[in-house]
C-alpha cells in the first residue's frame, strides 16, 4: 500500500474528496451570505462602459475554430467598445429571477467569487491606469492611473506580452464567498470558475478578432499589491493580456 503523501497538493486533493459519509458541509447561516460583487472603497471615480451587444456575431464553431492564444500585440489600442464587449462576456448579466442575477458564465453555487481588475496600457478613451470592473453597473472605477505596463510584465516573471497588451485582466478571488458555502473544497470552485471565465474571454476576443493569451506564471503578492488587494481574503487566482493582433 502506498504511504500517504506529504505534498499539500496531494493532500489538498485527497482531503476535500466527497464521500457519501463525509460531505463537510452542514448548517449554512445566511445571514453571513457575503455579496457576490464588490464595490472598492477607495475609488477615484467611475466610468460608464458602452452597452454591450447580445446578439449576433460570429457563428460560434468559428469562433471556436479559431480561438489561439496570442503574445503579439500590435501598439494599436482597442476600443471602449471592444472593451466593454469583453467583459460583458465574461461577467455581464444574463438574467434575473427572483431577485437574483446570473451571469454569462457558470459559477459554483451562484456565489461568483472572481473579481476583474484591469491594468490598462492603452485603451482608447480611457488613461492608461488600474481599474476594477463593478458589474452591477456594468462600470469601471478608477483605482490608479499612470503606467504600469513595466510593473505588470514583470509581475507576470517577466512575460513581454503583459507589457505590449492593451490591457491586462486579473481575476482575484474573494475567498470567503466560496468557503462560506463550500469550507476548504471552495478553492477547487474558485480554479473553475475562473477557467470558464479565461475562456469566454478567449472566445470573445476571438469573436472580436483580438489577441489574447491567459497567464498563470506570475508572483502573486506582485500583482496584488498592484491592484490593491491583501492575498489573503481575496488574492489573484490568473491573469490575461488581450491586444490586437497584425492580419
Ligand atoms: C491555466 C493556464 C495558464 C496559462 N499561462 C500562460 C502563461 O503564463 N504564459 C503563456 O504564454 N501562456 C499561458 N497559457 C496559454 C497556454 O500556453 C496555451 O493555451 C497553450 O499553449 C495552447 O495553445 P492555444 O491556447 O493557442 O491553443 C496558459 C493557459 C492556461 C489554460
Amino acid at each position: 500500500m502506498s504511504q500517504p503523501s506529504e505534498s499539500i497538493g496531494d493532500r489538498y486533493q485527497q482531503e476535500t474528496k466527497y464521500f457519501r459519509n463525509r460531505m463537510g458541509g452542514g448548517f449554512l447561516d445566511w445571514s453571513k451570505q457575503p455579496e457576490t460583487h464588490k464595490r472598492c472603497e477607495g475609488r477615484q471615480g467611475e466610468i460608464n462602459l458602452p452597452e454591450p451587444q447580445g446578439e449576433g456575431g460570429e457563428p460560434v464553431w468559428t469562433v471556436i475554430r479559431r480561438r489561439r492564444s496570442a503574445r503579439e500585440f500590435t501598439r494599436e489600442p482597442i476600443s471602449l467598445t471592444q472593451l466593454s464587449q469583453l467583459l460583458w462576456a465574461i461577467q455581464g448579466i444574463t438574467h434575473t429571477e427572483f431577485g437574483y442575477t446570473f451571469r454569462a458564465c457558470p459559477s459554483a453555487g451562484a456565489l461568483y467569487p472572481i473579481e476583474t481588475y484591469l491594468v490598462v496600457n492603452h485603451v482608447e478613451g480611457l488613461m492608461p491606469g488600474v481599474y476594477h470592473f463593478y458589474i452591477p453597473e456594468h462600470q469601471l472605477e478608477v483605482l490608479a492611473q499612470g503606467s504600469f505596463s513595466r510593473e505588470i510584465s514583470e509581475a507576470a516573471l517577466g512575460q513581454d506580452m503583459a507589457r505590449r497588451a492593451s490591457v491586462v485582466l486579473v481575476w482575484t478571488a474573494v475567498v470567503q464567498r466560496s468557503k462560506w458555502k463550500y469550507k476548504e473544497r471552495g478553492y477547487r470552485y474558485i480554479y473553475l470558475d475562473a477557467g470558464h471565465i479565461g475562456q469566454n474571454l478567449y472566445l470573445a476576443a476571438s469573436a472580436l478578432e483580438l489577441g489574447c493569451c491567459t497567464i498563470g506564471a506570475l508572483f502573486d503578492e506582485e500583482v496584488n499589491g498592484l491592484i490593491g488587494v491583501d492575498g489573503e481574503e481575496e488574492t489573484v487566482v490568473y491573469m490575461a493580456a488581450v491586444g490586437k493582433v497584425e492580419g
